[in-house]
């Protein structure tokens, strides 16, 4: 059993930390918003995140998994040490590195005996070594190994995620820190996941690496969608035709409004600028970065072509708040654009997501909310779908038409039948599958 403090309780932090404690460690999270430890400390879970009320609930009973708001403490008692703060997008496109830098000062100011230092919060290629050294000048000539430790776990699914990893990237030039890390993730040392062993810049680079490529996908998909549009070919059915061939696969090929969520927007960035600082122009990740903005914006032309370019005091139902289902996080979605851009063009939003409307109300914008997909279309003159929410799939369309004012549906995930659309004689259109009007 190992002694490790997690800093940062968000969504990357509250999962490894219940992960970990779930491999049998003792952990304790750590967070400076003490009303997050405050809600967890008192059994509630302050993200959604499905399975992880179980997970969290199982450890802590056991003793496992503790919350606390005393930081120099916690990294004094351990001897792991894992960070888990944000590293969002600043004003200039790259990674706001404050939280990682003042969290390294910390952990610097109470090193008090060996340990292993590991960053699980996505960073860019050389923070690790800054890392060190502002450890090192904070600290007493303390021994210590860094570790590169990214993770990849999905949100909506990321307990899983992180239970059954297709592969654990530990970055050190340190043997006895990577034994160390082999020993925490033990169980599925003995699984036989695949763990990587490599230098610290090749594991935060593997993390943009593999980020930007599936943000490439979906970008790809959107563009081949957008060009099914326009030549009356169904872009479900190449994309199935296309992950059916073992080189492509068929995961991130669902054409959509454009990647949204708390990795792949920034991320994407982040490389783009890493290259540009090295010299490497990454055009293709540049592309992928503007099909996307752009496939918002074709989104809300959609939905304006739909409503013959009348679209001022007009009531839009929008269905999805969340960047993804199963998840609470708006950071990033594709509603987070749409929506001011329909209110700016004179729209009226009324609204339901499942889960993600409390944190979608802190945007402050002026829109409606309901308790229901019935009750935000009563008497609207379109709907646009913005999140495949299970519930969503099973729209009954014939309510669906007589609660409308207009019959007018833009389904931006083809969840929709488009059969049934066209049978009930729905002015509809979506993301690549023929628009019937
Ligand atoms: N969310 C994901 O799906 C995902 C997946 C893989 C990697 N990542 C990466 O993991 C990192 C964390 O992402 P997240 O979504 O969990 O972020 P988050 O915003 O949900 O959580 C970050 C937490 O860190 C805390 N924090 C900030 N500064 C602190 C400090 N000085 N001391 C202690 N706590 C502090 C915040 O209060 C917050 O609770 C990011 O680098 C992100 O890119 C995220």
């Amino acid at each position: 059993m190992r002694k490790i403090t997690i800093i940062g309780t968000g969504y990357v932090g509250l999962v490894t930390g219940a992960g970990i404690s779930d491999f049998g460690h003792d952990v304790t999270c750590v967070d400076i918003d003490k009303n997050k430890i405050k809600k967890l400390n008192s059994g509630e879970i302050p993200i959604y995140e499905p399975e992880l009320d179980t997970i969290v609930k199982r450890n802590s009973v056991k003793g496992l998994l503790k919350f606390s708001s005393r930081i120099n403490e916690a990294i004094k008692e351990s001897e792991i040490i894992f960070i888990a703060v944000g590293t969002p997008q600043s004003k200039n496109g790259d990674s706001d590195l404050t939280a990682i830098e003042n969290v390294a000062k910390t952990i610097g100011k109470n090193l008090n005996k060996y340990k292993i230092i590991c960053t699980k919060s996505t960073v860019p290629v050389g923070t690790g070594k800054k890392i060190e050294e502002i450890i090192k000048l904070n600290s007493k000539a303390i021994e210590f190994d860094y570790v590169s430790n990214p993770e990849f776990l999905r949100e909506g699914a990321a307990v899983r995620d992180f239970l059954i990893p297709d592969r654990i990237v530990i970055g050190s030039r340190s043997k006895k820190a990577f034994k160390i890390m082999q020993d925490v993730y033990r169980p599925l040392f003995l699984n036989e996941t695949p763990i990587i062993n490599t230098n610290v810049e090749t594991s935060e680079m593997i993390k943009y690496a593999s980020n930007s490529f599936l943000a490439l996908k979906i970008s790809y998909i959107n563009e081949i969608a957008n060009l099914c549009d326009s030549v009356g070919a169904d872009v479900h059915i190449v994309s199935k035709a296309m992950g059916q061939d073992g080189r492509i696969s068929p995961k991130f090929l669902h054409p959509g409004p454009g990647f949204g969520g708390s990795c792949f927007p920034k991320d994407t960035i982040a490389l783009v600028n890493t290259g540009n600082q090295n010299n490497i122009r990454m055009n293709t990740i540049e592309a992928a970065i503007k099909t996307n903005n752009e496939q918002k914006l074709r989104m809300v032309a959609k939905l304006k072509s739909l409503l013959n370019n009348k679209i001022k005091n007009k009531t839009i139902t929008v269905l999805g708040l969340a960047f993804k289902p199963q998840t609470d996080d708006i950071r990033d979605a594709a509603s987070t654009i749409i929506i001011p851009k329909l209110i700016k063009e004179g729209a009226i939003i009324n609204t339901y997501d499942p889960v993600a409307m409390d944190n979608f109300k802190s945007l402050k914008l002026n829109i409606n909310y309901f308790n229901n997909w019935q009750e935000a279309s009563r008497g609207a003159d379109a709907l646009i779908l913005l999140t495949e929410w299970n519930e969503f799939r099973g729209i009954d369309l014939l309510e669906l038409k007589h609660l409308l004012k207009a019959p007018t549906v833009l389904d931006t995930k083809n969840i929709l039948s488009v059969e049934n659309l066209q049978a009930l004689k729905f002015n509809y259109d979506n993301v690549g599958r023929k628009a019937i009007n």
